[in-house]
């Protein structure tokens, strides 16, 4: 039986499901069709980082963290000021096969360093990690390659770093896949010795490149004209995403918003192929900001002959010899190279049997990859 309110009901009750439905559908549309961008950031990774950033600067900019306060000028002359040291962030989406090596460069200097570690959750790691790398895994969140989640992990790691220990003052982005090429004290003095910034301060390490004929199509990445008027076209830059920055650009990472709402952006489908914002973000923002705080090049060698698919050349075993070694160390700047990448797993074994061999000869106290530096000298006196 149809009660009469039904029967009065059914044509309004039908006219407001369709008055309803034509918003629902104009919702849902852009759903269904298929997106034209990349997956964006998720709003809670995004979130939490910002909590964490906004702590990272709360932190540093208190003047305890700069310079402790003295409670009195003696006490004050006569307090050791603590070294500097070099917070090590690595950036890894697998194991990290070099940190025997590590542990070689590590090795006696362990007051002069701080470790990090961002490995992505979702990909399984299985090696135990060695000594120095034990506990030292950030909270870290999901990485994409062609995705400024990238960014994100490298200022996850300098945010941690500077909230981690005041006397981080440089901060060097790493991957699994990168090695040292000089022992630890001369990567220390190098840093150290630097300081040819404004006021006689330490410089950042970071390529910074406005000539490179691909940076058109990745400035039009994430759509035409989306990056204004935040990063004019004529002030953006390219570069190697491994640096090591000073205290003063790591807080200048942390701190921005203004440049970091742009390259957040997701890239367009269709240009996927010019998706590296890892690559801009970070020399765009220093150079814009303090261009003479930066050296413009980096301390990282890569081999950038016969790339595939935006992937350098990938050193095999075969390849790895002492000679090697020291003809990555070249460099047409000031400073010879520090690291190098990227290498296969495999090349391990080889790496680590020239760093023993090497001190077998030259160093009988304690084991160091960088007897090297002695076996150069000893090579070239000959
Ligand atoms: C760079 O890679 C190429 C192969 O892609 C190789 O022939 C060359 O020796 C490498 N250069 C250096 C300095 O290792
Ligand atoms: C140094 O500069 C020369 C000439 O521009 C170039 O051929 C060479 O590859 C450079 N070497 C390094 C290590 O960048």
């Amino acid at each position: 039986m149809t009660s009469p309110a039904t029967t009065y009901a059914s044509p309004f009750v039908l006219s407001v499901l369709l008055l309803v439905s034509i918003p629902v559908i104009f919702l849902l549309a852009p759903r269904l069709l298929p997106p034209k961008t990349l997956p964006a950031i998720p709003d809670a990774d995004e979130s939490d980082d910002l909590a964490l950033f906004r702590r990272a600067i709360l932190s540093s900019s208190s003047p305890s963290s700069a310079t402790p306060t003295p409670s009195s000028a003696a006490s004050y002359f006569f307090r050791r000021r603590p070294a500097p040291k070099v917070a090590f962030l690595f950036l890894t989406n697998s194991d990290l096969v070099f940190s025997p090596l590590w542990e070689k460069f590590f090795r006696g200097h362990h007051h002069l360093f701080n470790l990090y570690v961002h490995a992505d959750p979702f990909s399984a790691l299985t090696m135990p990690p060695t000594p120095s790398f034990r506990g030292r895994f950030v909270p870290a969140k999901a990485t994409q390659r062609a995705s400024p989640t990238l960014i994100s992990a490298a200022r996850r790691l300098i945010a941690t770093a500077l909230l981690d220990d005041p006397s981080n003052q440089f901060f060097a982005l790493l991957s699994q896949s990168c090695i040292p090429l000089h022992p630890f004290p001369t990567l220390y003095n190098t840093l150290l010795s630097d300081n040819a910034g404004p006021h006689g301060r330490h410089r950042s390490f970071i390529e910074i490149m406005d000539d490179a004929y691909m940076i058109h199509d990745r400035y039009y990445a994430r759509g035409d004209d989306v990056m204004l008027p935040e990063v004019p076209y004529d002030q953006f830059r390219f570069g190697s995403q491994f640096f090591v920055l000073t205290r003063k650009h790591a807080i200048m990472v942390v701190r921005d918003m203004k440049l970091w709402r742009k390259f957040k952006l997701p890239c367009l489908i269709k240009r996927r192929d010019s998706c590296y914002p890892e690559e801009h973000y970070f020399p765009t923002l220093l150079d814009m900001q303090d261009p003479e705080g930066c050296t413009g090049y980096t301390l990282t060698r890569v081999n950038w002959t016969d790339q595939v698919e935006g992937h350098p050349h990938t050193y095999r075993p075969g390849e790895v010899s002492a000679s090697l070694i020291k003809e990555l160390r070249k460099s047409n700047g000031t400073y010879s190279y520090m690291f190098a990448r990227k290498f296969a797993p495999e090349c391990l074994e080889p790496l680590m049997e020239i760093a023993d061999s090497g001190c077998d000869v030259m160093n009988k106290h304690r084991v160091s990859i960088y007897a090297l530096e002695l076996l150069r000298e000893a090579n070239s006196g000959s």
